[in-house]
């Protein structure tokens, strides 16, 4: 029997994969990208799109440790709907100073960016007062006063920023900021974020933000400021081509000394399509199956059962569950428009479908995309966020 123990296979939101197949292009651009911001030189940043489950969030991370290994200060955070970014983001830039302060060599400076920081971050005001009360930043020196704590959100990104990048080319290097789910970030946040970031690229300070998101981020992008594209540069991270989805199934196999066949390997792609998640899913449930080694295409369909339940889950019914019952209304008709496939379909179909008035109908697209499930994918077309989301709908039981 193949070891379960040992099964290097890890489907999962943000699981590290055993391999990063087929991602060289983008680890190569942002080499150049950091090389290029530490020397002072204009470079657009990137950002990351893609569906649900490519792979934007590990990419992200191997992005992050990209920096940290060339000792930049680096931090993350995940947006989340109606939530302000002073505070996640005073968390990253914390976690990005502490890095660089082990390099730095007048700890005082140091410091004054530290109560810089918690000046900033103590600006946030949830609606809450009584949490706005007791929440504390988790910065163990006092706040400083007259800068990055304007209140002006814009203002303060900009003071603040600059200041963490000036600690960063102390060092020689710069610094990075990470932004997963970059969609889900305020309109007003946003808007600050971009002309911060284009304020720092004419200055030529070390300082590069990085994104991820859904694929309507860019529209959401040049929407708040027209100069985006200049910021940034956009890149589609999508489902693997054969060669690589092999090579994230057989390298991982070929270092825990086991084995795969050609004809289930054809299986596997398969069943996946490519998708990173849907190729961890599988070849995961695949090796538990077999029972002996190598992995054969039997076995990959004696286990396709388990995992296609798992999926239903994991990835499929929990996104499922966060919709209303208009909403799944919704769903099921973009669904049946397009007979499963991931291609988007027409908002005025949809509303065709369900006898409505199209009017009538944009409360729930609206809230759909605010939830992450489906994004407007052209001018009156909308689509799922989550690849082969319509197959799964329809073989759903009622
Ligand atoms: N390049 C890759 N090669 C092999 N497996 C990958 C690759 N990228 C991601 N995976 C696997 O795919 C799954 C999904 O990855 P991840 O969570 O990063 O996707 P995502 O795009 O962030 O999805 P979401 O939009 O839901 O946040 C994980 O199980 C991960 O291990
Ligand atoms: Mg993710």
């Amino acid at each position: 029997m193949m070891d379960p123990v040992r099964n290097p296979f890890a489907p999962g939101a943000g699981q590290r994969p055993p391999e990063l197949a087929g991602r060289e292009k983008e680890l190569a651009a942002f080499e150049v990208v950091l090389e290029r911001i530490a020397r002072g030189r204009p470079e657009r940043s990137l950002v990351l799109t893609g569906l649900r489950g490519v792979g934007k969030t590990v990419l992200l991370g191997e992005l992050r440790s990209m920096a940290v290994r060339r000792g930049w200060g680096a931090g993350k955070i995940e947006a989340r709907p109606d939530a302000d970014l002073r505070r996640p983001l005073s968390a990253a830039l914390h976690r990005a100073v502490r890095d660089l302060a082990v390099r730095h060599r007048a700890p005082e400076r140091v410091e004054s960016v530290l109560g810089t920081l918690k000046a900033f971050a103590l600006k946030s005001n949830p609606e809450n007062a009584k949490l706005r009360d007791r929440w504390q930043p988790g910065i163990d020196v006092p706040a400083t006063t007259g800068r990055a704590d304007s209140g002006d959100i814009e203002i303060d990104l900009v003071e603040l920023f600059t200041d963490v990048a000036e600690l960063a080319q102390d060092v020689g290097t710069g610094v990075a900021v990470l932004i997963d789910e970059m969609q889900d970030i305020g309109a007003d946040d946003i808007s600050a974020l971009c002309a911060a970031c284009h304020e720092l690229s004419q200055s030529g300070a070390p300082l590069v933000v990085v994104g991820a998101g859904l694929p309507h981020l860019p529209a959401l992008l040049s929407a708040s400021k027209s100069y985006s594209e200049r910021l940034f540069r956009y890149v589609r991270i999508d489902r693997l081509d054969r060669e690589d989805a092999d090579q994230a199934v057989l390298v991982p196999v070929d270092r825990e000394q086991a084995a795969i066949t050609p004809a289930a390997l054809d299986a596997l792609f398969d069943r996946s399509g490519g998708y990173p998640y849907f190729i961890q899913a599988f070849a995961k449930a695949a090796w538990d199956a077999a029972p002996t080694d190598p992995i054969t295409v039997e076995d990959v369909a004696m286990a396709a059962p388990e995992a296609e339940e798992e999926l239903a889950v994991g990835f499929f019914g929990s996104r499922y569950e966060r919709a209303t019952p208009a909403e799944r209304e919704y769903l099921r008709a973009m669904a049946e428009l397009t007979e499963g496939k991931d291609d988007p379909a027409g908002t005025s179909d949809v509303a065709v479908f369900l006898g409505r008035k199209p009017s009538s109908l944009s409360p729930a697209r609206d809230s759909l995309i605010k939830k992450g499930l489906v994004y407007s994918a052209e001018r009156g077309r909308i689509a799922f966020t989550v690849p082969h989301f319509g197959r799964y709908l329809r073989g759903m039981e009622e």
